[in-house]
């Protein structure tokens, strides 16, 4: 059995609309619905849970009512952080072992490759995180806002959702962390990587179309991303160029 978590327990100050940001309708659904409907869609997801910000899981539920979302089971509220939405997520999920795929439910342009990559990982590997190189380099600062350190931007990578796990190993990272008073971690396979240092984490390919919707400025890319796929314009990442010998120019073609 595998399930998908989907993590909707913020409030989006950082976007600062008075409402969860995973309510705000782009595409004409709201967030929430969209990031629903590709788990609703992948034919390696059995279940799914919401985990919904205190004051809106009627609201959260009345969504998925409404789009007749089938494979979710529950509809309850989060915690006040991330990683307590994940640890009432996991009492929700019940004991027997399974997958557990965690997703923000602010990322709604997941493709269905991710999470088919994600759980075909989990035959190899306990834990899963889904990234993308860095474009930028990545600098470090210390309180003063001065360098302290430049990374290799080649070992680095963006960090996105779906985290996917066994559900044994996820469990037991949360099981240790409970006994850490100085417990501090904004992602789930940072509670992996901290409490259960033997377990290898495998990373595998994210998409630049997998933006979380964080500041305004995502909200238009989200919006103009959903116009893309809704007019099916092929992607930039599907050109090939080639020099056109008479002219001397660059020929670009898209899609093909
Ligand atoms: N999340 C959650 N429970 C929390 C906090 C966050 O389930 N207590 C979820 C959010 O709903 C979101 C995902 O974790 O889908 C990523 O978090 P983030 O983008 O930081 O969302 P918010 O906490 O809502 O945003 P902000 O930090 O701007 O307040």
């Amino acid at each position: 059995r595998t399930v998908a978590v989907v993590l909707a327990g913020g409030t989006g100050t950082r976007l600062g609309l008075g409402i969860p940001k995973q309510l705000l309708k782009i595409a004409g659904k709201p967030i929430i619905e969209h990031t629903l409907a590709v788990f609703e869609a992948a034919p390696e997801i059995d279940e799914i849970i919401v985990l919904m910000a205190s004051g809106h899981v009627a609201e959260a539920q009345q969504i998925v009512d409404k789009a007749g979302f089938r494979k979710v089971t529950k509809v309850i509220e989060g915690g006040d952080t991330r990683n307590a939405t994940t640890r009432v997520a996991l009492d929700a999920v019940g004991e027997a072992d399974c997958n557990i795929l965690f997703h923000d439910a602010v990322r709604p342009l997941l493709s269905g490759r991710i999470v088919r990559e994600c759980v075909n990982a989990l035959w190899t590997y306990p834990a899963v995180d889904v990234a993308i190189p860095s474009a930028d380099t990545i600098i470090q600062v210390d309180e003063n806002e001065c360098i302290t350190d430049i990374p290799v931007r080649a070992t680095l990578r963006r960090g996105q959702t779906p985290q996917a796990f066994r559900s044994s190993t996820i469990r037991e990272a949360y099981r240790r962390a409970a006994g850490d008073p100085n417990f501090a971690a904004t992602d789930d396979c940072g509670v992996v990587l901290r409490y259960l240092p033997e377990v290898p984490i495998k990373v595998i390919d994210g998409s630049d179309e997998n933006i979380k919707v964080t500041h305004p400025v995502d909200v238009h890319l989200a919006d103009k991303l959903f116009q893309l796929a809704a007019a099916k314009v092929p992607r930039l990442a599907d050109h090939r160029a080639y020099s056109d010998e008479v002219s001397g120019r660059t020929i670009v073609v898209f899609g093909g």
